[in-house]
């Protein structure tokens, strides 16, 4: 595992010197460039936690917003658990997975209910939480408490395998990330593995010369030889999380294209909306346009306004719009509901857009 590389420099850190020499790199490198993200900077558990869940599937840059949208509606974990689930589906929408936020607010309440308000402080506790799996209950319990245990993230998973240069399984990856994490600062050395795997250890092109632990690293030298390797079928883990997220880039499952219709009718200061059935696969309970998966009868007074593209998980929606076609394209689907009250609504990303670009919203 570890010895001397090719320039006679360290590779995989192993014994305690190599270790420590590995921690001090990676953290010196952190505090000097790490990013100035709103949940860095706090320990407080409610808005580690949020960030931990809005991060999973998105990317940091869709996270930005909607997280300091979240902590004015839902500045704390009681007010969390006191909402109405429309209200918290409604402060997630645009951000997708809804499951997350349904989840989110379930476990809002078992820590009010049962818990009387008080977080859980280690990674074994939060898993008793429903939805927190091994990643998510690690990264909040080192960042929060200072726990030293390790994630592993799609992030993680990919800077390890370079260090280490080999194909580690799932698992290895988790007891390699177990040796190298920080005991003094866990929540920090987390982070910075995550930041490393996200700005310099990129998947693509890694930017091997600004590398803090290139010293370390057993692939380093492989690495334009790598780029040029066709792609893997990508890992449940780097899914899951990393940069490139929503399933898209190299490996990522093969993408569907889908092509609707929509109706976007207004009238009076009210749109018609239909509620999604509460057991849909996704997005189950929240408001959208009615829609046709066929093209409707331009000759029924449906005149087609914009199309738009619109990609959900793996599925790229080409998206045709009808407006104000006198309510005979909506086919009385649906409730008119009045502006102000679409605001609380939890609506779709996709209706979001299009009452956005229609200047409604
Ligand atoms: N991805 C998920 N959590 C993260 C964090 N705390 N820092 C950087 N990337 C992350």
């Amino acid at each position: 595992m570890s010895g001397l590389n090719k320039d006679g420099g360290l590779t995989a850190p192993a014994d305690g010197k190599s270790l420590a020499g590995f921690r001090r790199a990676l953290l010196g490198w952190y505090e000097a460039h790490r990013r100035d993200l709103p949940w860095r900077g706090t320990r407080d558990p409610y808005r580690i936690w949020l960030s931990e869940i809005m991060l999973q599937q998105t990317r940091v840059a869709a996270v930005l917003g909607h997280y300091r949208v979240f902590l004015e509606r839902f500045p704390d974990v009681a007010t969390l658990a006191a909402a109405r689930e429309d209200a918290v589906l409604a402060a997630w929408s645009g951000l997708g997975y809804y499951r997350r936020a349904r989840m989110l607010h379930h476990c809002a309440r078992e820590i009010v209910g049962r818990h009387g308000g008080a977080f859980p402080e280690s990674a074994d506790a939060w898993r008793e939480l429903p939805g927190i799996g091994r990643y998510t209950a690690a990264a909040i319990a080192s960042i929060a408490f200072g726990e030293p245990v390790a994630v592993v993230d799609g992030n993680v998973e990919r800077v390890l395998k370079r260090i280490y240069a080999s194909g580690l399984p799932p698992q290895q990856c988790w007891t390699r990330a177990e040796e190298l994490i920080s005991h003094k600062r866990p929540g920090d050395f987390n982070q910075a593995m995550m930041e490393l795997g996200a700005t310099v250890c990129l998947p693509a092109g890694p930017r091997c010369p600004v590398c803090p632990v290139q010293k370390w690293c057993g692939t380093r030298a492989d690495a334009v030889r790598e780029l040029a390797r066709p792609a893997k079928v990508a890992t449940a883990g780097a899914r899951r999380t990393g940069e490139r997220r929503n399933g898209r880039g190299a490996g990522a499952p093969a993408r569907r294209q889908r092509e609707i219709w929509c109706a976007l009718d207004e009238r009076h200061g009210r749109v018609r909306l239909v509620k999604r059935a509460r057991d849909a696969s996704i997005m189950a309970g929240m408001w959208e346009l009615p829609e046709w998966t066929t093209a409707p009868h331009t000759a029924n007074g449906n005149a087609l306004w914009r199309t738009f593209r619109h990609s959900i998980t793996v599925t790229d929606y080409t998206v045709h719009v009808m407006r104000d076609a006198g309510g005979r394209a909506a086919a009385r689907r649906g409730r008119w509901m009045a502006l102000d009250e679409i605001q609380q609504l939890p609506i779709t990303g996709l209706t979001r857009k299009i009452l956005k670009a229609g200047g409604i919203i």
